[in-house]
């Protein structure tokens, strides 16, 4: 073996793998986890690892595989700070953005950032969340909204992914909204989506994606520029049935769609096409926390199998919060996840939101993505602790790729 080292004594290791350990996340007490180059070549207790020269000491950690935020808006610039004291005050999301504000507020000054710029500010949202023991990070465009403008936006966050080496995965978002320029003419804009932008950004591009809503785009326009994603070589994913429904779930489900997000006011055809597709649930509580909006139908994509991932959505708007392990939190208490379903919703359910299933799950062969956190001080070193407080977590120790990139 070539580049090998391990890290042992890790109090609690959450595998996401049943079959390696307790209950439903696989849990190994006092664990060893080997790892060869970028991949994890052994994993089981203390007692039983193989003896290997270099090690780290896991004691006194909770460990889990590498967080997945698999639904992020982190290339953008300006500040809507001012925006959300208006709607403290009483103004709606949807009516902000047709006076121009939003979304659209945010596409005017992520244009006029230079590229420099948006990268930088970017890689410090990344920074951050590796800080927190995110290894992978979805990144959408969808505040250019013109070819040059979208492409440029996957490309900062290609670049900031690789400088602070987080795994980024890149979505085409062009039909975020309609842009000023065009917003008389929506079926125009959305010819420009299909026959330009999606050109564009397709060499960069994983998935594609498209904000299907009220003030946004109708459910025929998305299925058509998902259907052309989709031939064009892009995962489909969808915000759907967030402000009004739409019936998008069930159509991008049909079209095999890897995940539905948002999906507060989903309905049982749409839960039904997406268990019957495998599409996944990806619950955002943090927009919907600061939209003050319902919970979607947790009780029932349980119900009928449908895998549930939790995100941050982190945007300048809606969700102005990269904190992974507050996400989970608020998916506990605003929407009724068990401890267990947010453990594994912010990474083996994010991992197959994104189609990655080399992570999210600790095993033999699956890359060497690990997260050791510690708990406060007078608190047992468990995975509860972690989900019930809201403390802005830190990783401990940070393992990218079989790299140590935070801690020692
Ligand atoms: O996921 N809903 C549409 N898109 C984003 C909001 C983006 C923004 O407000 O800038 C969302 O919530
Ligand atoms: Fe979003």
């Amino acid at each position: 073996m070539t580049d090998t080292h391990a890290i042992t004594g890790i109090d609690r290791l959450i595998t996401g793998d049943p079959a390696l350990g307790a209950g439903p996340l696989g849990i190994i007490e006092h664990a060893t986890v080997v790892i060869d180059g970028e991949l994890i070549a052994w994993i089981g207790p203390d007692a039983e690892a193989p003896r290997v020269a270099r090690t780290l000491d896991g004691s006194g950690c909770v460990g889990l595989p590498g967080l997945v935020d698999c639904h992020t808006h982190s290339v953008w610039a300006g500040s809507r700070a001012n925006e959300w004291r208006r709607r403290l005050a009483g103004e709606d999301y949807s009516a902000i953005l047709e006076q121009g504000g939003g979304i659209l507020s945010t596409v005017r000054a992520t244009r006029a950032a230079s590229f420099a710029q948006l990268v930088d500010d970017c890689a410090g949202r990344l920074a951050a969340a590796l800080d927190r023991g995110i290894t992978t990070v979805e990144v959408k465009s969808g505040y250019g909204l013109t070819p040059h403008d979208e492409r440029r936006m996957l490309q900062a966050a290609r670049e900031a992914g690789e400088r602070v080496g987080v795994d980024v995965h890149l979505t085409f978002l062009g039909a975020h909204t309609v842009p000023a320029e065009l917003r008389g003419d929506r079926a125009a804009y959305v010819r420009q989506v299909i026959d330009e932008q999606l050109p564009a950004v397709a060499d960069l591009a994983d998935d594609i994606d498209v904000y299907v809503d009220r003030g946004a785009f109708t459910a025929e326009e998305g299925q058509a520029i998902l259907q052309a994603g989709r031939d064009a070589g892009l995962g489909v994913r969808v915000h759907a049935e967030q402000v009004g429904y739409t019936g998008i779930a069930e159509a991008a489900a049909a079209i095999g769609a890897r995940s539905a997000d948002h999906l507060e006011r989903l309905d049982e055809a749409g839960i039904a096409a997406m268990a019957r597709a495998g599409t996944v649930a990806v619950l955002l509580p943090t927009a919907m926390l600061y939209l003050r909006d319902i919970a979607p139908p947790v009780e029932a994509l349980r119900a009928a199998g449908v895998r549930m991932a939790v995100a941050t959505d982190l945007n300048p708007g809606t969700a102005p919060s990269g904190d992974l392990w507050a996400a989970a939190t608020l998916a506990c208490i605003t929407m009724g996840l068990t401890v267990e379903e947010a453990l594994i919703g912010i990474t083996a359910h994010g991992a197959a939101a994104l189609g990655r299933d080399d992570r999210g799950v600790l095993s033999t062969g699956k890359l060497a993505d690990i997260a050791l956190f510690r708990t406060p001080p007078g608190e047992p070193v468990h995975e509860d602790v972690l989900v019930q407080r809201l403390d802005g977590h830190r990783a401990a120790l940070v393992v990218k790729r079989g790299r140590v990139v935070r801690g020692t």
